[in-house]
C-alpha cells in the first residue's frame, strides 16, 4: 500500500492522493486576468491525477504583482475566468485551490525568459514598489521600494481580504497565502528586509504582526470548513538559521492558533547571498522538525519528484502532501507514472474513468 496515494483530508476537503501541484506562474495574464493558456493548463494538469491543484500566485492588488503577465484578483471582474480555472480542476478530479500574495519589492519585473529583472518605473508597463523598509532586493532587482506607511499596510490586509471573499466566489475550497520567497509577507518577517521601528518592525513580534494581522483578517472571511493554509520561507540559508527556524516555527505555532490550517514549507529568499544546500527533497527534515514542533499538517516542494523520495516523505511523516511542481510541467500524467513506479495495484485509478478503462482494457498502463 502506497502513502503516496492514500487520501488526505483537512477540514471538510479531501484529495484522492497526497500529490499536490503548487503554486506556478505562467505570467501569461493581461491586467491581471487569466485566458485560454491558463484554463488549458490547470484542467490538462488536474486530469493528470493530482489530489490538489493550486493557481498560481495571484496578485491582490496591481502592484503586488511580480511581472505583468502576473493574474489577479483585485477587481470583481477577474472573478469569471478563475471561476472557469475552478470549475476545470475540479471536473478534472482534483481540488481547486489558489494562492494569493503581494509581491512587495520584487514586483514590477520582467518574465523570466525575459530577464527576470526590475521594469524601470517610468518604463512602459513598469511600477513603483513598496516594502517594510526603503532597502532594495539589489541584484536584478535594484528598484528602491517606498516604506510601507501604516495606512498602506491597512490597505494590503484589505486587498488579502478582498482577494480571498473573490476566490470563495470562484468557487476554489483551498488558500494559500503567499508568506514566503522575499515577497511582502515574507519581507515583513525577515531582518534583512524589515528595518522598521514601528509596531510592524523590530522584534519578533512586530516582525510577525502583518502576516498574523492578514494571516486573522483572512480567516474571518474564509470559511471554517475549507484550508485556508500559507506558504512560507522558514529558513534564509544565511548562517542565521537555527535562529531563524525556532522564529519561525514560533510564528507558525501562532498563525495556527489564528486558524492556519497547513504551512506550505519553504525557503525565504529574501537575499541573494544565500547556501542553499540544493538536492532531492532537501527540506524534507526540516518541514518535519515544523510539524512536529508547530504542530500542524506541512506541504513542501523543491526537489521531491522522485515517486520514492515522494513517498518516503509521506511515509516517513515528514509531508502530509507533497508538492510536485516542474515534474508537471513536464508530464501532467506524473502520478500516473509515479504509481506505475510504486507498483501500484491498477494505477490507473489515479485517472478520470474515461481515461482509466480505457488503458486498463488494452493494458496500456502496465
Ligand atoms: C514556472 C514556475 C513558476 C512558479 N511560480 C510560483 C508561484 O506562483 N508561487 C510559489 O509559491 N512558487 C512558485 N514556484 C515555485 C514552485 O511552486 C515550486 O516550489 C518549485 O517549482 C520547486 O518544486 P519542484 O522541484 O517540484 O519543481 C514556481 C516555480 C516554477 C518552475
Amino acid at each position: 500500500m502506497s502513502a503516496l496515494f492514500t487520501p488526505f483530508k483537512l477540514k471538510d476537503v479531501t484529495l484522492r492522493n497526497r500529490i499536490a501541484v503548487p503554486p506556478m506562474c505562467q505570467y501569461q495574464a493581461n491586467d491581471g486576468f487569466v485566458n485560454e493558456w491558463h484554463q488549458v493548463h490547470y484542467a490538462g494538469i488536474a486530469r493528470g491525477g493530482a489530489g490538489l491543484v493550486i493557481v498560481e500566485a495571484t496578485a491582490v492588488s496591481p502592484e503586488g504583482r511580480i511581472t505583468p503577465g502576473c493574474a489577479g484578483l483585485w477587481n470583481d471582474a477577474q472573478v469569471e475566468g478563475m471561476a472557469h480555472i475552478a470549475t476545470r480542476i475540479k471536473a478534472a478530479g482534483a481540488v481547486p485551490g489558489i494562492q494569493i500574495g503581494h509581491a512587495g519589492r520584487k514586483a514590477s519585473a520582467n518574465r523570466p525568459w525575459e530577464g527576470d529583472d526590475h521594469i524601470p518605473s517610468d518604463a512602459p508597463y513598469g511600477w513603483d514598489t513598496i516594502a517594510p523598509s526603503a532597502i532594495a532586493y539589489g541584484h536584478s532587482l535594484p528598484k528602491v521600494p517606498k516604506e510601507m506607511t501604516l495606512d498602506d499596510i491597512a490597505r494590503v490586509k484589505a486587498d488579502f481580504v478582498a482577494a480571498a471573499k473573490r476566490a470563495l466566489a470562484a468557487g476554489f475550497e483551498w488558500l494559500e497565502l503567499h508568506f514566503a520567497h522575499g515577497y511582502l509577507g515574507q519581507s515583513f518577517f525577515s531582518k534583512h528586509s524589515n528595518k522598521r521601528t514601528d509596531q510592524y518592525g523590530g522584534d519578533f513580534a512586530g516582525r510577525s504582526r502583518f502576516l498574523l494581522e492578514t494571516l486573522a483578517a483572512v480567516r474571518e472571511v474564509w470559511p471554517q470548513n475549507l484550508p485556508l493554509t500559507a506558504r512560507f520561507g522558514v529558513l534564509e540559508y544565511d548562517g542565521n538559521d537555527e535562529e531563524t527556524l525556532a522564529e519561525s516555527i514560533e510564528l507558525v505555532r501562532q498563525m495556527r492558533a489564528r486558524g492556519l490550517d497547513m504551512l506550505s514549507v519553504s525557503v525565504g529568499f529574501t537575499i541573494a547571498e544565500t547556501s542553499i544546500p540544493w538536492g532531492p527533497a532537501f527540506l524534507g527534515d526540516i518541514a518535519k522538525r515544523v510539524r512536529n514542533e508547530a504542530g500542524l499538517p506541512v506541504a513542501s516542494a523543491w526537489g521531491f519528484d522522485g515517486p520514492q523520495l515522494a513517498e518516503n516523505a509521506v511515509a516517513g511523516e515528514q509531508l502530509d502532501l507533497v508538492m510536485v511542481g516542474r515534474a508537471h510541467l513536464a508530464d501532467p500524467h506524473y502520478p500516473l507514472q509515479a504509481a506505475k513506479e510504486l507498483g501500484v495495484e491498477k494505477p490507473t485509478w489515479v485517472l478520470p474513468a474515461p481515461y482509466a478503462h480505457w488503458l486498463e482494457r488494452y493494458r496500456m498502463a502496465r
